[in-house]
């Protein structure tokens, strides 16, 4: 473990976004001497009420692109750490149009890099385990700080690419980069293109769920808390030049995530279609957090996937304001591609 650094100011890019804006809670509600300042161009992903309630002394928004040098030359100097979350992070979008893929991901991330080696500042980089590509159902691995790359989608490989770019900005430069890889988060907030809000919405709106291929593709589940309080493990304790691999334990194959969804929200087991498999669609995610456990004392809280969902069902819910704008836009796009 390194000594432990202490951010009085850190700049979040992607706050507006599900994971960034859980994240930016966290730090308001268990770090009392950060500031925050949020970067985010609130794309369709983005949603300035995801930070509703947040006290004007603690965060500061700043509405913008992550690709723009000027404004980072602006936001930057004066802020001891960039937590970097803003990505294109949809893998059916990547495969419909890979363009702002690249342009975010990997231009994005290359320009908050070079602010951060221009102005001094510590760098976190938010990744995906998707960078590993995937592993067969039978297969007792799972993916470690130490498995070999191998991306299968344009989003998966633009995230890999970024992770690449901060290694050789700390080892060419010296810039103090730390890099987290963690598994597929749910929870409040999250947009309603991704699986579990998906078919919880559609069940609200009459909709049967939808489910792709065989539905046995396995994803390693963590509550999007216990992602933030990895990050600020890794942030805060975390060794520069380290990678550090998150996850929860979690593996459920999409089927009975479905199931337990359908379940808790009084429908019958097949009450949702089968639909086209996503191309190139990676089997199986599991993620070996050994390293971040050990080393910086991590452990997640959300152990109970049932009641997890279950709370993120009741904000579903109890939120229709903030899903129902966005519904049929995201449904007619699905339906135009079969799924
Ligand atoms: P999201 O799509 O919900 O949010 C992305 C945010 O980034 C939005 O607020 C959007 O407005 C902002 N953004 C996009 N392009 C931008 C740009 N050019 N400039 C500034 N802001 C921009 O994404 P998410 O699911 O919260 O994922 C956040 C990060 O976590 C991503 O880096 C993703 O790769 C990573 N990640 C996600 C998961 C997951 O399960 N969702 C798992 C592991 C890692
Ligand atoms: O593993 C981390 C990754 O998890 C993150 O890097 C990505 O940003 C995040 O979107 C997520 O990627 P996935 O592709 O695994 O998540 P998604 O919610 O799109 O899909 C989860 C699984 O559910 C996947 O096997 C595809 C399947 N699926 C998805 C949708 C939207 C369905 O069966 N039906 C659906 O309607």
């Amino acid at each position: 473990m390194a000594d432990e650094f202490r951010p009085e100011h850190i700049i979040v890019t992607g706050g507006a976004g599900f994971i960034g804006s859980n994240f930016v809670h966290w730090v308001v509600d268990h770090q009392p001497g950060v500031h925050v300042t949020v970067l985010d161009a609130l794309t369709y992903a983005g949603n300035r009420e995801n930070l509703a309630g947040i006290p004007e002394d603690r965060m500061t928004f700043v509405h913008g692109d992550i690709c723009d040098a000027a404004l980072l030359d602006e936001i930057v100097p004066g802020a001891d750490a960039i937590v970097h979350f803003a990505a294109e992070s949809h893998n059916d979008n990547s495969i419909a149009d890979p363009t702002p893929f690249v342009r975010t991901n990997v231009e994005g991330t290359y320009q908050l890099l070079e602010a951060a080696r221009k102005h001094g500042v510590r760098f976190h980089h938010i990744s995906t385990d998707e960078v590993y590509g995937d592993l067969a159902l039978d297969d007792p691995a799972r993916f470690t700080e130490e498995t070999p790359y191998r991306p299968s989608s344009p989003y998966s490989s633009t995230k890999a690419s970024s992770d690449m770019l901060a290694r050789a900005w700390f080892r060419t430069y010296g810039v103090p980069v730390t890099i987290s890889n963690c598994s597929n988060n749910y929870g409040p907030r999250q947009h309603i293109e991704k699986f579990i809000p998906r078919q919880i919405t559609n069940i609200l709106c009459g909709i049967r769920p939808k489910l792709y291929g065989d539905g046995l593709n396995v994803r390693d589940w963590i509550h999007t808390e216990d992602h933030s309080s990895a990050v600020w493990a890794i942030l805060t304790r975390g060794v520069p030049g380290e990678t550090y691999l998150i996850g929860a334990d979690g593996e459920r194959n999409n089927i009975d995530v479905l199931r337990a969804i359908l379940e808790r929200m009084g429908k019958g087991a097949d009450d949702f279609d089968w639909v086209r498999d996503r191309p190139g669609h990676d089997r199986r995610y599991a993620i070996d957090s050994t390293k971040l456990r050990r080393e910086l004392g991590w452990q997640p809280a959300h152990t109970d996937f049932a009641e997890g969902l279950d709370d993120t069902i009741a904000w579903y819910r109890d939120n229709e304001d903030w899903w129902r704008p966005a519904k049929e836009a995201v449904e007619a796009r699905y339906a135009a591609q079969g799924q």
